[in-house]
């Protein structure tokens, strides 16, 4: 079958990236998946509903968000009360998506138990971050310490940064689609958290490459222990397949458990 012509491609790229829903990702990321749509489908519309299932799968709206302009303005309010205030707030902005808001009852313990292993950090990397960075205060870092995080959603990164600069860290929040560019920033330990199986899915089996090419010491490599849909235990099924892409690498790891996240702490170099 004969794909989308150039000027169906541009006109798409164009819809995609100026509607309500997508307005806020990153242009490269919309280009890179318009391409890979392109060649399966001819019309206009064929191809922009294929491209707008693909970026639900990849952004998972279904998360919700704050209002960033909103958050940015009462987080820089909270910050001239103080610390306390402002940890408030960042408690609500991590609740907003499902990974963060179920990792908040454990996040002291789980940071902790990870710098058991691996020592405490100075340069870290979130990959496919989403909110995450905003659990900073909860994560025992030192305030030298600069913690890059990297997603595709501009208005998420502009905030993230807009906290960086509150809590007195470096703004080190990039947009930036990790399929296509790989960080080559050098970091003691990277940050893959409930990421990894729709990374792989989404973008042709793109994780481990990812992965292996990251100029780190720890990676920390965390899935759900429960299926979204269904409650399905998925602990024996994450642990065998990490277990043998780990063999295959020769990287010793440990493991963590906790209720809705088992966590992989492996020694890359
Ligand atoms: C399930 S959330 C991850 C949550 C976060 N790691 C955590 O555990 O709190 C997935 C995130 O990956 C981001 N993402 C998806 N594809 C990406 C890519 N190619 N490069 C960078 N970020 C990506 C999405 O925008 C979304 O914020």
């Amino acid at each position: 079958m004969a794909g989308a012509s150039a000027e169906v491609v541009a006109r798409v790229t164009k819809a995609v990236l100026s509607s309500r829903k997508y307005a806020s990702t990153a242009p490269a990321t919309v280009d890179l998946l318009v391409a890979l749509e392109a060649p399966n489908h001819k019309s206009a519309k064929a191809l922009e509903k294929a491209v707008r299932k693909h970026l639900h799968n990849i952004m998972a709206p279904y998360l919700g968000d704050p209002d960033y302009a909103q958050a940015g303005l009462d987080l820089t309010a909270a910050f001239e009360k103080g610390q306390d205030a402002a940890n408030t707030l960042l408690l609500e902005y991590l609740s907003t998506h499902e990974s963060t808001k179920e990792r908040i009852a454990i996040m002291e313990q789980f940071y902790q138990d990870i710098f058991a292993i691996t020592g405490v950090p100075n340069i870290v990397l979130d990959l496919a971050c989403a909110l995450n960075p905003l659990a900073f205060p909860w994560m025992g870092l030192g305030p030298d310490t600069t913690f890059y995080s990297y997603d595709i959603h501009t208005e998420r990164i502009d905030f993230l940064n807009t906290y960086f600069a509150l809590q007195g860290i470096p703004q080190a929040a990039k947009l930036q689609d990790l399929a296509l560019e790989i960080p080559t920033e050098h970091g003691d330990m990277a940050l893959l958290l409930k990421e990894l199986p729709r990374f792989e899915r989404n973008y042709n089996k793109k994780g481990w490459q990812l992965l292996d090419a990251l100029d780190v010491d720890w990676l920390v490599i965390s899935f759900p222990t429960i299926s979204l849909h269904g409650g399905r235990s998925l602990v024996t099924h994450y642990r065998n397949y990490f277990s043998e892409k780990a063999a295959e690498r020769g990287w010793d790891y440990t493991e963590l458990m906790y209720p809705s996240e088992m966590v992989f702490v492996a020694k890359k170099s």
